[in-house]
């Protein structure tokens, strides 16, 4: 990945070769080049303030680009990365090296940080499996320069960018080679990396043998592995109750015996998505060192028909001993969320995020613009809605309420695992959820619409990331304020 670095210096003695001029309406340029070569460029019209809009120019033997920005008043982070995807892309094209963005004046430091996201996201490619490179040049290094010294902003900002493309490498990588096995290394390789962070995982006879039940059923059907994977990052200073972190990864989702049609199946190698994210935002925060004890909990499984797959009908028992009528066996995650859930209170999770590829009914609800957020704690969700407007990944909250936890009480077991007509499908996929979360203040994020093809300037095709940098934010704000009594019943 690209570096990025924070200056005092003046952009041009920077050793960029391109430079860029934020420019908002009606203000002028602040440092200008030979003689207002920049302004000049305003005032004929050729470079517009409009936020996206781009001009270039050659002067001192650079490459100035300007980047429109909009209003001053309007401008916000979420901005910042938007008009630093535009910029990347033209660079792209220019076949810049080495970028430098002059910081606005009288901006946020955080805007240093978002221009720096915006870069490291957009100029992301996935390309370990093309034969051939591509050629030419390639951008290599963002600096920030500025008149004070905006570092700390932009190292944040690289760890969480960095740990989010990670994330989509994994996203992106294919289902034969990102199996539950290998997410289990990806995590023995963060527990390598970091002296504060250990791993344990648990394998099929290990996850039958802990009756969890419900995982169980859902690996039975594929010849490869499951993983229940627990990570631990214990800080040297903690100043916060443990965080649970829990991710869905399945790794491929067919459907099981109640299949899927074959219509953009491929994309269910994204199912293991909530599971990725968790990893590389463990990962960041340790890399930060945030003072945050942190219990991650990813369940990482196939869901395959084969002669041994669990089928309608099958009544599973989890880990607590709720038994689940299986309905549909493409309602996989929260079987196995529900085993994972459980461990992350066993581990000590006082707090519990989960992050989960769980209900298409999320993409028609919220498109690719927020996620859907339930729980039932005001404060918590309030904390992963104010982390979400801080990091830029909107999350929605959505209800809950007793009658649709009502539909799910089974006939023959104690509970169904799917809704006949498949009303509120992804509020009663909450619901379910909500059961196995127990006391602990607990928030579920369904990421379906926004964990690939977001169609986002800055993540584009593809897996997007989301939630490493609202589970990082999320970290950064604790210790939280005091959760409240439910409000929904
Ligand atoms: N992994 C899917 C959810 C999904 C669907 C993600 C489409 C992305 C795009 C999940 O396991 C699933 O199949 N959910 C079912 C639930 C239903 C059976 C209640 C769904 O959404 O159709
Ligand atoms: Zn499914
Ligand atoms: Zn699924």
């Amino acid at each position: 990945m690209l570096s990025a670095a924070a200056t005092t210096d003046a952009p041009q003695d920077t050793g960029a070769d391109t430079i860029v001029i934020g420019l908002f309406e009606g203000q002028g340029i602040s440092h200008d080049v030979e003689d207002g070569a920049l302004q000049a460029l305003v005032d004929s019209g050729e470079a517009r303030p409009g936020l996206r809009k781009l001009a270039v120019t050659h002067a001192l033997g650079k490459r100035y680009l300007l980047a429109g920005l909009g209003k001053r008043d309007e401008f916000h982070t979420e901005r910042a990365r938007l008009a630093a995807a535009s910029v990347v892309a033209r660079a792209k094209e220019l076949g810049t090296r080495k970028l430098c963005w002059e910081l606005p004046h009288h901006v946020d430091d955080a805007i240093a940080g978002a221009l720096v996201e915006g870069t490291l996201l957009a100029a992301y490619e996935f390309t370990a499996y093309k034969s051939k490179a591509a050629d030419g040049p390639r951008l290599e290094q963002v600096a920030i320069s500025a008149h004070h010294d905006v570092s700390d902003a932009v190292h944040r900002a690289h760890v969480m960018a960095g740990a989010a493309n990670r994330a989509r490498d994994l996203q992106n990588g294919p289902a034969n080679d990102v199996t539950p096995t290998r997410l289990a290394e990806r995590a023995r390789e963060l527990a390598a990396e970091h002296d504060t962070v250990s791993v344990e995982t648990m394998g099929r006879a290990e996850i039958e043998a802990a009756g969890m039940g419900a995982f169980a059923a859902v690996a039975r059907g594929s010849i490869e592995e499951p993983q229940l994977i627990t990570l631990r990052y214990t800080p040297a200073e903690a100043s916060a109750p443990v965080l649970g972190l829990v991710g869905k990864a399945v790794t491929f989702d067919s459907g099981g015996i109640s299949i899927k049609t074959r219509a953009r199946m491929a994309e269910m190698k994204f199912d293991m998505s909530g599971g990725a994210v968790v990893l590389e935002a463990v990962g960041a925060i340790a890399e930060l060192g945030l003072p945050v004890p942190v219990v991650a909990v990813i369940g990482a499984t196939e869901n395959l028909p084969s002669d041994r797959s669990f089928k309608p009908s099958d009544i599973v028992r989890a880990k607590d001993g709720t038994t689940i009528e299986i309905i549909d066996t493409d309602a996989e995650g929260r079987l196995v969320l529900a085993d994972c859930l459980l461990h992350a209170r066993e581990q000590g999770a006082e707090r519990l995020v989960d992050l989960a590829t769980l209900t298409g009914a999320i993409i028609s609800a919220l498109g690719s613009v927020h996620a859907g957020l339930f729980g039932a704690d005001d404060a918590w969700c309030d904390a992963v809605t104010a982390a979400g407007r801080t990091s830029g990944e909107l999350v929605w909250r959505m209800p809950l309420h007793h009658e649709y936890a009502k539909s799910l009480e089974g006939r023959y077991a104690d509970i169904v695992n799917v809704v006949e007509g498949r009303k509120a499908a992804s509020i009663v996929a909450a619901e379910f959820l909500r059961r196995f979360a127990g006391d602990v203040p607990w928030a579920h994020v369904d990421i379906c619409g926004t964990a690939w093809n977001t169609g986002r300037p800055y993540a584009g095709k593809g897996g997007s990331g989301f939630g490493v940098r609202l589970l990082v934010e999320l970290a950064t704000m604790a210790p939280w304020t005091s959760t409240s009594p439910t409000t929904t019943s």
